[in-house]
C-alpha cells in the first residue's frame, strides 16, 4: 500500500500541536514550526534533501509520546501535571515510537536526546559532543519556540530570541548553533511562518513521496498513532488499539484481502485521533457531560476529519475512519449522513467504535460484559440507527 510520507507528517503534526498546546500552553502549529526551523538550520548545514526530509520527520515527532508519558503518570496520581524536572521518560517513550516509522535508522537518537543541554544538564547528561546533531537542532528549535511563541514575530522579538540564544550558549546549545539560527533563520524567514502559514512552507521541506510499505510496517506505523490519540487519557488507554483490531478481525471474517485489513487497522488506529483536541476535562469527567460540554464532545469526529484529510493516497481508511459517529437514520455526526450514503466499512467501524466503548470501562461506568453490550447494540439495530447484520456478526464473532 502506498502512503504518502509528508501526508503523514503533516497530520501526525496537527494531531501532537493540539497536544503540546495543552500541556505546555504554546501555540498552535508548534511542531510545524520545530520541523522548519531545523530544516533551514539543516539546508544552511548542506544536508541532502533526503537528510532534511528525515530531520523534518524527527521534528515533528519531537514530543510524540507525551500523552503517553502523562496518562502513565496520571494512571497512578490523577493530579500528576506535567514539569520539566523529569524530561527523559518522554524522550525514551519517543525513541521507542520513532522505532516503528520506516526512516528510523537515519534518526536515531534524535528524539531521545532533544531536551540534552549542551552542558550536559539535561535528562542523560550528554554533553553536545555526545548528542546527534539532529537532537541538538531540535532542541534549539523547540526551546525557542517555547520561549518565544513565533507564531507571530517582531523585528524585536526576534532580536530577544537571538540575545536569548546567545546568552546561553555553551550552557543549553552547543556554541556554533547561535550562529547557525542567525545565518539560517534571518528574520524574514522566520516572519514567513507566523499562523498557519507555516504549513505551506512545511510541505515544500518534507519529502514528497509516497513508498510502497507491507502490512506490517503500516501496522506499526498505525500503532504509534493509536498510542498518541489513546494515551490522552489513561480511562481510553486501549480504545482505538482495540478498534483496530477488532476491525481488522471483522475484515478477516468478511473475506477481505490482506490489503484492505491492513487499511481497517489503520482506521481502527486513526478514528478518534480528534480527541487530542478535546480537553481532559470533558474526556475524563466522573458525571454524565452537559449539553454543552456533549457539544465539545462531539466536535472530536471533524477534527478527526481534518487531521486526516492529508492522507490523500487513502481515502477509504480516512472516510471509514472519519464517520465512526455517523447514524443509519441521519441522526449522526459530524455530517448528517444516512444509510445510502454509508458503506459497509464505514459501518462497520460504527458498530465496532460502540461495541468497544461499552465494554471498556470509563470514569462514570465499568465495563460491560459481551452479552450486554450486544444487547444494547442490538436495541440501536431495531431503532434503525446502526446495522443489524454488523451487530450480529459481532456478536457472533467475539463471544466468549
Ligand atoms: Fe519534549
Ligand atoms: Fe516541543
Ligand atoms: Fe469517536
Ligand atoms: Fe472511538
Amino acid at each position: 500500500m502506498k502512503i504518502s510520507m509528508s501526508g503523514t507528517l503533516i497530520a501526525l503534526s496537527t494531531a501532537l500541536d493540539y497536544v503540546e498546546s495543552e500541556v505546555f500552553g504554546v501555540t498552535t502549529h508548534h511542531s510545524k514550526r520545530v520541523a522548519y526551523l531545523c530544516a533551514r538550520m539543516g539546508a544552511e548545514l548542506g544536508y541532502s534533501p533526503k537528510e532534511l526530509s528525515a530531520l523534518a520527520g524527527a521534528a515533528v515527532m519531537h514530543d510524540n509520546a507525551l500523552t503517553e508519558y502523562i496518562a502513565a503518570r496520571r494512571a497512578m496520581d490523577n493530579s500528576f501535571v506535567f514539569d520539566n524536572a523529569e524530561l527523559g521518560p518522554h524522550c525514551k517513550m519517543g525513541e521507542r515510537n520513532m522505532r516503528c516509522l520506516p526512516f528510523y535508522e537515519s534518526v536515531k537518537g534524535a528524539v531521545l536526546y532533544h531536551h540534552e543541554n549542551a552542558d550536559g544538564s539535561g535528562p542523560f547528561h550528554k554533553l553536545a559532543a555526545e548528542t546527534p546533531q539532529f537532537a541538538q537542532l531540535i532542541h534549539v528549535a523547540d526551546q525557542v519556540d517555547n520561549a518565544f511563541h513565533l507564531d507571530d514575530v517582531s523585528e524585536r522579538k526576534y532580536e530577544e530570541a537571538l540575545k536569548w540564544l546567545e546568552a546561553n550558549s555553551g550552557m543549553l546549545f552547543d556554541g556554533s548553533l547561535f550562529d547557525l539560527f542567525r545565518h539560517a533563520v534571518p528574520y524574514p524567514e522566520l516572519k514567513k511562518i507566523e499562523g498557519n502559514a507555516v504549513l505551506p512552507l512545511l510541505e515544500e521541506v518534507l519529502p514528497d513521496y509516497s513508498p510502497e510499505y507491507d502490512s506490517h510496517t503500516i501496522i506499526s506505523f498505525a500503532t504509534v498513532f493509536a498510542r498518541i490519540t489513546d494515551y490522552k487519557s489513561h480511562f481510553t488507554s486501549t480504545h482505538s488499539l482495540g478498534i483496530a483490531e477488532k476491525s481488522a478481525a471483522m475484515g478477516r471474517f468478511f473475506g477481505e484481502d490482506t490489503d484492505t485489513c491492513t487499511k481497517l487497522y489503520l482506521a481502527g488506529a486513526l478514528h478518534d485521533i480528534g480527541k487530542l483536541t478535546i480537553p481532559n476535562e470533558i474526556l475524563e469527567k466522573p458525571d454524565k457531560l452537559t449539553d454543552e460540554e456533549f457539544a465539545v464532545m462531539k466536535t472530536h469526529a471533524r477534527a478527526s476529519y481534518e487531521i486526516l484529510k492529508n492522507l490523500t493516497d487513502i481515502p477509504d481508511v480516512i472516510s471509514w475512519a472519519c464517520l465512526h459517529h455517523e447514524k443509519l437514520d441521519g441522526s449522526g455526526y459530524p455530517f448528517g449522513k444516512t444509510a445510502a450514503e454509508l458503506n459497509r466499512n464505514e459501518r462497520l467501524l460504527c458498530c465496532i467504535d460502540i461495541y468497544q466503548a461499552l465494554t471498556e470501562a470509563r470514569p462514570y461506568k465499568k465495563g460491560l460484559s459481551h452479552d450486554k453490550s450486544i444487547a444494547i447494540m442490538q436495541g440501536m439495530a431495531q431503532d434503525g440507527k446502526i446495522d443489524a447484520g454488523i451487530t450480529e456478526d459481532i456478536a457472533a464473532y467475539f463471544k466468549g
